[in-house]
């Protein structure tokens, strides 16, 4: 059962105090709190069983090496991908888009190629594909929103043209929270026979995931958006692309052989995984997963729901508040405005009454430039959450709005 009480107490940080108030965390976009089981494993690691992996004939190295590799099967279940060699691990959803961007177009990409993206992108699913675009010359056409901030799919199916390599899009905005239609839009795309990545960097911590039924060609996400340490990601990718892409980085472990003459390279997944990895946060990037397990996703996601419900509704209240992102397919995500209240003085006197939130452009400057604000406030929830928690926020904005007044 669902017991919150018992949930906060696996989140020693809950108890802080922020000028001498009860934190009220509401920045989970930003980076979830740790559960105990996940800062004991990692400091359980360090002091029983450090070694670097892959590489040691001796007991610490072949330990780590196994535990290492239970955790790319943890990933691979939780995912529901089809071989534990599909999950490379990165320092995070940063890098595995990175990864893809450098790897698929040096493979599949000339000059004049496309990647759709779409309006809503973080900075991590434009940038890398901008900076392809200076070396292999690929172009970036994007997905048009409405008035809701949900992608128009007839304008999607528009823009696929001959030229058109990968559709790379979010499951989840991290500005406005709306929930794509990422089957669709994989359906649509693989009817012209093009590939797919989803960025689950927003989703995988509140929504279901399952790569072989959504049939995505790639999908990357972060391990502290998931009560994972931070410096940890997850590529997924088919290993038909996977196989045939050229490595990422050059370094140890991804090698077969290498010469002055010439080198070959390792197989999956560790062709991907150059130098020592950051195996202790992956190991307990494992951990984390199981605890997300042990309270279920379907619980966690149906206790965001109804924050998300409530507290949007008691926002309503509020006079001249503005939302960005209100589709009815929506995480547990509220970004608004209110009345000429610039986000950052909302930002900082919420900060005085101990309440975190994000403001700012959410790294999704063309989102902002497209809804013509320069940021938001953004709460955003996790399953630590309360309803007192809301009443708290909802109460802080609305003396802050009468500060204004
Ligand atoms: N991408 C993270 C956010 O939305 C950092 O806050």
């Amino acid at each position: 059962m669902f017991d919150i009480n018992k949930i906060r107490e696996d989140f020693p940080i809950l108890n802080r105090k922020i000028y001498g108030k009860p934190l009220v965390y509401l920045d989970n976009g930003a980076t979830v709190q740790k559960p105990r089981c996940v800062v004991d494993k990692i400091e359980e690691l360090y002091y029983t069983c450090n070694a670097n992996i892959h590489r040691g004939v001796h007991t610490l190295s072949q330990e780590a090496t196994e535990l290492t590799e239970q955790a790319r099967k943890k990933v691979q279940a939780f995912i529901n991908a089809k071989h534990s060699h599909e999950i490379i691990f990165t320092k995070g959803t940063t890098e595995s888009i990175n990864l893809v961007a450098s790897s698929f177009c040096r493979r599949f990409c000339k000059e004049g190629d496309e990647i759709i993206v779409s309006a809503m992108e973080h900075h991590a699913n434009i940038v890398p594909w901008q900076i392809e675009g200076d070396i292999s010359g690929v172009k970036l056409k994007v997905i048009p929103i409405n008035e809701k901030g949900e992608l128009i799919l007839e304008e999607f199916e528009k823009l696929i043209s001959p030229k058109t390599r990968l559709v790379s899009v979010t499951h989840v905005s991290n500005v406005l929270g709306t929930i794509n239609p990422i089957e669709k839009i994989i359906d649509i795309a693989h009817r012209h026979g093009i590939p797919v990545l989803i960025d689950a960097a927003q989703s995988v911590q509140h929504i279901p995931v399952d790569v072989q039924q959504l049939d995505c060609d790639f999908l990357a996400f972060s391990s502290h958006k998931i009560y994972g340490p931070t410096g940890v990601g997850v590529l997924y990718g088919k290993e038909e692309f996977l196989n045939r892409m050229p490595p990422y980085q050059g370094g140890g472990e991804m090698i077969g052989h290498v010469s002055f003459k010439g080198t070959t390279y390792n197989e999956l997944p560790f062709k991907f995984e150059a130098g020592t990895p950051n195996y202790i946060d992956v190991i307990a990037l494992g951990t984390a997963l199981d605890y997300v397990l042990s309270v279920g996703l379907e619980q966690i996601k149906e206790h965001e729901d109804y924050l998300l419900h409530y507290c949007t509704s008691k926002l309503q209240e509020i006079d001249g508040i503005r939302f960005f992102g209100t589709s009815l397919n929506k995480s547990s995500v509220i970004s608004f405005l209110v009345g000429n209240i610039h986000h950052y003085d909302m930002g900082m006197m919420l900060d005085k009454m101990g309440i975190a939130v994000r403001t700012g452009h959410h790294c999704a400057q063309p989102l902002m430039e497209e809804l013509g604000i320069e940021g938001t406030v953004r709460a955003s929830f996790a399953v630590y959450n309360t309803k007192e928690e809301v009443d708290i926020f909802v109460d802080g904005v609305n003396r802050i709005v009468g500060m204004f007044k």
